[in-house]
């Protein structure tokens, strides 16, 4: 790597992965409380398909004047630290970057975020398994907070999309809770989310006390709480409408370095999930792209700066 510069993918006119650009810019520079990560994986989320296909630019939601970086997950090494940070360089770290309107982002070789947002990698933790977390896990813990001090001994929470990022990390965390969860997932994900300490259904018949609408199947999720039930969804401005008395909320995840380090414990453990279904060079991050927009993926796409 050339020392000035540092390559991060972009859009500028966005039209689905095909209007991935790879561009130079100069080496950011960490401010006060910031450090500078070295990103060594950065897997892609379903928001970074949302924002390279334009959707968001049309919502008015993404305005940026020159390019839109994209990606939000990394883990990676510290490679210089602003004011008042404790991190020393060197040390791995993992997490993201949040929001999506922003000129820069994961999918980079290097990226400045607020030392508070970052989580030191558990000894032996691989970088690509580390980067295909931060966002999943840490919005699934926020979704669990959103539900707050419920008592959750034998409450029945039903997850749909189970088998995804955020949905295998809520219920394995609900399970551990003591909620009584079952997971809505396709029926080839079956043997993955029994896996979990949850019960299964393809089909779901009859109604639950909470829904976690991690498959954003919204009003369709609705219709499956109880009545004076609890919604919680995943998609910010867009909740379904309330009815008979359930109580719609939304989760909107924030970076949250502590939060972050107790889940990267967790999966270290073995009591949170990991997937990986592929890692592609930042180079190939046009095919990456296309590889999850093409659908039936299960697990993370990691490029690899
Ligand atoms: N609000 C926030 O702050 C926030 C943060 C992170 C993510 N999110 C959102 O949360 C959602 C989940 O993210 P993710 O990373 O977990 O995505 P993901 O890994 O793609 O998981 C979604 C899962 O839902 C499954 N699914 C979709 N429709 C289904 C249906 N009708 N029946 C059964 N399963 C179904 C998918 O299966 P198939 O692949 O077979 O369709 C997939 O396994 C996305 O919409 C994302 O944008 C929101």
């Amino acid at each position: 790597m050339n020392q000035q510069t540092s390559r991060r993918a972009v859009v500028r006119t966005p039209h689905g992965p095909e209007s991935i650009e790879i561009v130079d810019v100069p080496v950011p520079e960490p401010g006060q409380g910031q450090v500078l990560v070295k990103v060594a994986a950065a897997a892609i989320n379903p928001v970074d398909l949302e924002v390279t296909g334009g959707g968001l630019h049309r919502l008015g939601l993404v305005t940026q004047p020159e390019h839109t970086g994209l990606g939000a997950d990394f883990s990676g090494v510290v490679e210089a630290i602003g004011d008042d940070v404790d991190l020393a360089v060197g040390t791995r770290v993992a997490g993201f970057v949040g929001g999506f309107d922003r000129d820069h982002g994961s999918h980079a070789e290097q990226v400045v975020v607020d030392a508070a947002d970052v989580a030191v990698l558990p000894d032996g933790m691989c970088p690509n398994v580390a980067a295909s977390l931060p966002l999943t896990v840490t919005t699934a813990a926020q979704l669990l907070e959103v539900l707050g001090a419920v008592p959750a001994e034998g409450r029945r929470l039903l997850v749909t999309g189970a088998a995804g990022g955020v949905g295998a990390a809520v219920a394995a965390l609900a399970a551990a809770r003591g909620w009584a969860v079952t997971g809505l997932a396709r029926a080839g994900d079956e043997a993955f989310v029994r896996g979990l300490g949850v019960d299964f259904t393809a089909a779901p018949q009859g109604r639950w006390d909470v829904v976690a609408d991690t498959a954003a199947m919204q009003d369709e999720a609705v219709s499956l709480v109880r009545d004076g039930g609890r919604f919680v969804g995943v998609k910010p401005g867009l909740e379904p409408d309330a009815e008979r008395g359930i109580a719609v909320d939304v989760v909107v995840s924030r970076p949250d370095g502590p939060l972050l380090a107790g889940l990267l414990d967790r999966v270290a453990d073995g009591t949170l999930p990991a997937r990986i279904h592929a890692a592609l060079p930042l180079a190939e991050v046009v095919g990456a792209y296309q590889l999850l927009a093409k659908g039936g993926v299960r697990g993370r796409v990691v490029v690899l700066p």
